[in-house]
């Protein structure tokens, strides 16, 4: 029985010490071409192989990330699970990320840095952050994980899901009527919800109508879920104050995207958060035990879903 990993080989190599130390009856493989398909049960791996259907015995399919959107879950076979990676390193670089771009908004940085750039010394009037109101779409590993950590800095939070969810602490909104009321009532937006059919095309003109005026933008979901020129047009307009992007569509971005020079965006090439191999090793392992065990590993998928 073999694990294939099909990622870069720095991480490989962390994966190959805990799996030679926690499961030594796995084989542990980094070559599709010398690796005997039948043998492989499970694969890590980013995209899915082509040849997906030579791995007939293939029993989980492991994202080397927390989406699972760029797998085209269709075309995976019924009987493979399909599971995201939950793991602390990408939460807690989340957490930082999310803090960093939260506070760069309330305190007004993409103005300071475009004053700078015109060499101009003059101070903008601060809103205390007990008057910022943060929402945050997506109350999943991340997005609770994110509100958790904002939570000491005084902010008015709120976030919104598919299901009603209860967190100490967090006004918690759900369905269409509590998007109307997240966004009326949210003065910084974050996505951090995953791509789907219904979560494409959500960042939308329609949508940053729904926000105060001088609302500011966190986009660290996926590309395709933000209209880019709606996001230009809101920005352009006044309506919308900032934006904090970190995925886009198409990555990387074209040299000639207006995103690159626009002065109310600050602009990331999608590293918001990135998988850690050691705390990732033991999360996979743990799930290769607890699907040895009899019992679904932790960020299964639902197909039905799609996330
Ligand atoms: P989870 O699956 O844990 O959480 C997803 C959340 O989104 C859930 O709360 C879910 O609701 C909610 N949701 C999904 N669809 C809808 C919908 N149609 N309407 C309302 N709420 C919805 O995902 P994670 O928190 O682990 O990750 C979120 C996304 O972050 C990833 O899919 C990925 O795209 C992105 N990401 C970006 C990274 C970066 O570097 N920029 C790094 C890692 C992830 P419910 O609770 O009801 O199920
Ligand atoms: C992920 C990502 O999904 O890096 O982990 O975006």
């Amino acid at each position: 029985m073999t694990f294939l990993f099909n990622s870069d080989a720095k991480r490989g190599a962390i994966f190959a010490e805990a799996f030679a130390r926690e499961l030594p009856d796995i084989a542990f493989s980094m070559d599709p071409k010398s690796v005997k398909p039948d043998a492989v049960h499970f694969l890590i791996t980013w995209t899915v192989p082509e040849d997906l259907a030579r791995y007939r015995n293939l029993e989980i399919l492991f994202s080397i990330g927390a989406g699972i959107d760029q797998f085209h879950i269709d075309a995976v076979p019924a009987s493979v699970k399909v599971v995201r990676m939950v793991e602390d390193g990408i939460v807690r670089m989340m957490q930082e990320y999310v803090t960093l771009a939260v506070l760069a908004l309330h305190r007004d940085l993409p103005a300071y840095l475009d004053q700078q750039r015109r060499r101009t010394w003059q101070t903008i009037a601060s809103r205390q952050a007990s008057e910022r109101r943060i929402g945050v779409l997506g109350l999943g590993m991340l997005g609770s994980a994110v509100l958790e950590r904002l939570q000491p800095f005084g902010f008015p939070l709120s976030g919104w899901s598919r299901s009603p969810r209860e967190i100490d602490g967090i006004r918690c909104l759900s369905g269409r009527d509590g998007l109307d009321i997240l966004l009326a009532t949210t003065d910084i937006l974050v996505c951090l919800l995953p791509l789907t059919d219904e979560t494409r095309g959500f960042l939308n003109a329609e949508l940053f109508a729904g926000l105060p005026a001088g609302a500011a933008l966190v986009h660290v979901g996926r590309g395709p879920q933000l209209d880019h020129q709606a996001l230009i047009d809101a920005l352009d307009a006044g309506h919308l104050s900032g934006a904090v992007v970190d995925v886009t569509d198409p990555e990387p971005l074209p040299a000639d995207d207006a995103f690159w020079n626009h002065p109310k965006i600050l602009l990331t090439p999608h590293i918001a958060s990135v998988t850690q191999p050691e705390t990732a090793a033991v999360a996979v392992i743990g799930n290769i035990k607890r699907h040895q065990a009899g019992l679904d590993p932790i960020g299964l998928v639902d197909r039905n879903r799609g996330y």
